[in-house]
This record gives C-alpha cells, sequence and structure tokens, in this order.
C-alpha cells in the first residue's frame, strides 16, 4: 500500500459542538470534497478542487459518487450483551429487565458465548457506522474479556466494564462487593489503555448495588482516576420511587451516586429523564455527562430528556441507542425520517449532534 491516499466524495465533518459554537461554525460539508490520508492518519482535507490543486503528484484516489463521508458515529450508552434479545416488546423498565434481560444476560457465563456475541456485535455497530462506543458487559468477568479482545483485534475504540451488582436480581447474575472490586480491578489492569481500549467502572444501577458495592466503584474510581464510569439515572418513575425507598437518607437518585464520589467529568449517567432542577445543577457542577437514548426512552416508554432544558444548564449530551433497550442499532433512523422532512441545515446540524461525544 501506499502511503498516501485520497477519497473523494461530499464530506461532511465536525468543528465544535453547536450548543457551544453555533450552528454555522459547527461543521464543514463539501459538496465535492477530497479526504486525504497517510498511512492510516487523516493529512488534508477540503474542497476537490483545492485540495487537488495541492496534492502529491501520482497520489490514488478513489471516488465515491453520490456518498457522504463523515466522522464514525459514538454510541454513548449500550449492552452488548443484549444484541439477542433487541427490541423484546411490551414492558415498562423494571418487568423488561426481570423478564427479557435478566435471563439473556445469564447466558454470558458461557465464555464462548460471550465471544460469539461480541463479535457480532462488533461488526454489526461497524456496519451501522459506529466506530467507538460505551458498552456494559454482564456481571461476569469473562464477558468483558472477551468483549476486549474482540475489539481490540479490530483496533476499534471502545470503553466497557464489567456489570456490579450484588442485590435485586437473580441469583445467577449477582456478585458481591468484594468480588466486583477485585473483578474490575482486575480487568482495569489489563485492558485499560491497551492499544484503544478503555475502562468504565459500570454499577448497573443504584437498586441493584448496595451502600458496600457502590462505596467499592468509588474506590475503584478513586484509585485509577483516568477511568470512566458508567450507569443508569432516571430512566423510569417506578425506578425512581424505588431508589428513594432503597436509599430514604440521601436527597434523590443522583445524590446516591453523589454520596459514593461516582460524579465526575468521566462519568455518563445513561437516560436522565427525570431529573430535579437541583440534580441538573449538580450534574453541571461535577461536569458529570448525559447519554440521551431517545429511542429506547420511546421503546420502553420511559418519557423523553428534555434537551434544551439540560443543555440550558450546561450539562454536556452524548447519544446512545442503548440496545436491546431500543430497537435498532441506528439511533438515526427515526431521526433521519425526521431529517427528509426537513430543510439542509437541519439535516447538518442532527447529524453532528449524533456525531459529537464531547469528553
Ligand atoms: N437500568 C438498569 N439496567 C438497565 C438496562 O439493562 N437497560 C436499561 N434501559 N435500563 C436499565
Ligand atoms: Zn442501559
Amino acid at each position: 500500500m501506499t502511503q498516501l491516499h485520497a477519497y473523494r466524495a461530499a464530506i461532511l465533518h465536525s468543528l465544535g459542538d453547536p450548543s457551544q459554537v453555533g450552528l454555522e461554525d459547527s461543521y464543514a460539508y463539501y459538496e465535492d470534497g477530497l479526504l486525504v490520508v497517510d498511512q492510516g492518519i487523516i493529512s488534508d482535507i477540503g474542497p476537490a478542487e483545492a485540495v487537488l490543486a495541492r496534492l502529491a503528484p501520482h497520489t490514488a484516489i478513489t471516488e465515491f459518487s453520490n456518498k457522504l463521508i463523515t466522522a464514525g458515529f459514538v454510541d454513548t450508552h449500550i449492552h452488548f450483551p443484549q444484541t439477542e434479545m433487541i427490541a423484546s416488546y411490551g414492558e415498562q423498565l423494571l418487568d423488561w429487565l426481570n423478564n427479557y434481560t435478566f435471563p439473556e444476560e445469564g447466558k454470558f457465563s458461557d465464555p464462548q458465548h460471550a465471544q460469539r456475541v461480541a463479535s457480532f456485535f462488533l461488526e454489526e455497530l461497524l456496519r451501522n457506522g459506529t466506530t467507538t462506543a460505551m458498552v456494559f458487559g454482564t456481571v461476569h468477568k469473562a464477558s468483558v474479556e472477551a468483549f476486549f479482545t474482540e475489539s481490540h483485534k479490530r483496533n476499534m475504540r471502545m470503553i466497557a466494564g464489567k456489570v456490579m451488582m450484588d442485590r435485586n436480581g437473580p441469583d445467577y447474575l449477582l456478585d458481591t462487593p468484594e468480588s466486583s472490586y477485585s473483578d474490575s480491578k482486575a480487568l482495569i489492569e489489563r485492558w485499560h489503555k491497551k492499544g484503544r481500549q478503555l475502562y468504565a467502572v459500570t454499577p448497573r444501577f443504584a437498586p441493584t448495588s448496595t451502600e458496600a458495592q457502590l462505596s467499592m466503584a468509588g474506590r475503584l474510581l478513586q484509585e485509577y482516576d483516568d477511568v470512566y464510569l458508567q450507569t443508569h439515572l432516571s430512566e423510569n418513575k417506578q425506578e425512581i420511587e424505588w431508589v428513594k425507598s432503597l436509599f430514604p437518607e440521601r436527597a434523590g437518585y443522583l445524590d446516591v451516586y453523589d454520596h459514593f464520589n461516582l460524579l465526575g467529568h468521566r462519568s455518563v449517567f445513561a437516560h436522565a429523564v427525570h431529573l430535579e432542577e437541583a440534580e441538573c445543577q449538580r450534574m453541571a457542577d461535577t461536569d458529570s455527562v448525559i447519554s440521551f437514548c431517545p429511542t429506547s426512552n420511546l421503546f420502553l416508554g420511559s418519557g423523553l430528556l428534555d434537551l434544551p432544558r439540560v443543555e440550558g444548564h450546561g450539562i454536556r449530551v452524548g447519544l446512545g441507542t442503548d440496545v436491546g433497550g431500543a430497537p435498532a442499532f441506528l439511533y438515526y433512523v427515526p431521526l433521519l425520517r425526521l431529517i427528509k422532512s426537513s430543510n439542509f441545515k437541519n439535516i447538518n446540524f442532527i447529524l453532528l449532534k449524533l456525531c459529537i461525544w464531547l469528553l
């Protein structure tokens, strides 16, 4: 392979977050564009006419007419073990977990099953244009081992973690505060920053962890200051009431996580549909991130995040699919329908929202 290769197509690329820099300055679009790659790294980009004028002679050019080149999509919240139960329909969150999700996740005690599903899942992400994702495994350490092995093989950028859950689930899915700590620690030592892999400490959500386990999650974040945290927050009204009854001494759902020092600029909270004003403020003050999962929220009847409200508080927001809570790996399928009926500026705005991951 020669060092330089150029690709000619329509090109859309991001320059900044539209909610920060304004729509006009947030993207560049070249109807006839040229992207130059030098040994796997982009070395030039712009309107074809201008880039061709400065391109090294004899550079090979591949033409993709009527195609759009854009940055890989980033899915900020997804469960790889739920791939084969995608679109299990008819229940809200808590029944859906008990009836479909937990039995499916139980299958991941088998490392071969985990390897097969991880491989299929990663191919499915690529097929849908997603090159980076923040991913839940199951409670089984081997599920994350299999996942990182497959991701590392493909040189994909994945942030993933072993689920910590030591109560309110079936016995076959429960760990203990101690085992969740030692399994997570071993995975961090083995995989965090290996190639393009990164680790996220992953308590499933407040109801499935004891206080002892949440404090172990906080301890891991303290011991490894550059790992991520991922969990669920305020997705469903019944769930919120349950958290309040399990942690009566805390001011609310977010305060449970706050109490165990789980908030911060590498902490990603899936859903956060029903936040109180004070919770929005606390998310902003700690620079914590919301993963907005519209297709899942609509599918499970959870409600829908008020995006302008949380962005108004200065909270960073990324998009996630939450598969299998969502019916598809493509979060932009329903949005593409919207795009069809909107003007071109809105097309770019929506695509850029999908592309940007603000860490
Ligand atoms: N809350 C706790 N676990 C889950 C899960 O697997 N999916 C969703 N959507 N919400 C959750
Ligand atoms: Zn989820």
